[in-house]
């Protein structure tokens, strides 16, 4: 197996994708570093996952000057990570002119600049072992924008620059990067999304209930690490939407405008 005894350390592991990556890891008998702020969250993972060794790290990746220094507690907890997937992300439901600038920070410093510090800190430990994985989970809305999160596609737009580029400058290493871009998934994604005042939006849209089931987008995550795909793509009807995107942009921005803006 392939997973079998790898070091996976997962940030957001206490929801959605990135507590069933946790659990499909788990059944690879993968050894889990699981890293969010609910602790009781990690906890109740924990009892789920049994025999699994794991270890909970909990953090609060707003804190990005700290992330140098979380790194070094993951990489004390086993000597080594092989794997780590950031998961953590916040999206945002707010029409642009109604987003504080406060959200606009807030969702740069969530899935932005937190990935950013955290790969920045672990490459010279991967450098020194002589390999490693970075995989982060970007968004649809990384490659195209969609009304109701110009703040969270701005961040998604911004971590797929600065992750591609470690692809071309790690080419030669035995550091991979991986991108993950999935449509909508079914997770509490839109529940925890911030509104344009920094709330909680605390709805579930129906975009999120139409999701993918988070099983199987995670069952597709795992495939595209075991295969080193820089880019894995978990998409559906939302392929069209690319597609329209690129050879009849007038189509989609009137489809985008009448699905999403409010
Ligand atoms: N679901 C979708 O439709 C979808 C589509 C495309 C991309 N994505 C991306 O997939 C990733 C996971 O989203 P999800 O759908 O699994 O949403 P989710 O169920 O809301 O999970 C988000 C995770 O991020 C963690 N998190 C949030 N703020 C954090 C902070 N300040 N510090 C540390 N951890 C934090 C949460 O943990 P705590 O609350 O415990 O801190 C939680 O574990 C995100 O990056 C999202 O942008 C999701």
């Amino acid at each position: 197996m392939h997973f079998k005894n790898k070091v996976v350390w997962i940030t957001g592991a206490s929801s959605g994708i990135g507590k069933e990556l946790a659990l499909q890891l788990a059944r690879e008998e993968a050894i889990l570093i699981l890293t969010a702020t609910n602790l009781d969250a990690l906890n109740s993972l924990k009892v789920e996952l049994g025999n699994t060794q794991s270890h909970i790290l909990t953090y609060n990746l707003l804190d990005i000057e700290g992330i140098s220094n979380l790194v070094s507690q993951a990489m004390l907890l086993e000597g080594r990570i092989d794997y780590v997937i950031q998961s953590a992300g916040k999206s945002q439901r707010a029409m642009a002119d109604q987003t504080d600038i406060v959200v606009y920070k807030k969702l740069m410093d969530l899935n932005f600049y937190a990935p950013v510090a955290l790969s920045q800190a672990i490459l010279p430990h991967f450098k020194k072992q002589g390999y490693g994985s970075i995989c982060v989970i970007s968004s649809i809305a990384g490659l195209i924008g969609f009304p109701l999160r110009s703040g969270y596609a701005a961040s998604k737009h911004a971590i797929k620059g600065y992750l591609e580029t470690l692809q071309c400058e790690l080419y030669k290493t035995n550091i991979h990067v991986s991108i993950v871009y999935p449509g909508r998934i079914n997770t509490n994604i839109s529940k925890n999304a911030l509104a344009g005042d920094g709330q909680q939006y605390g709805d579930t849209d129906e975009n999120s209930e139409a999701g993918m089931p988070v099983a199987v987008c995670c069952k597709k995550i795992i495939a595209g690490l075991r295969k080193k795909q820089k880019a894995i793509y978990i998409l559906k009807a939302e392929r069209l939407l690319l597609w329209l995107w690129w050879y009849i942009p007038s189509l989609y921005y009137k489809i985008a405008h009448a699905k999403g803006a409010k």
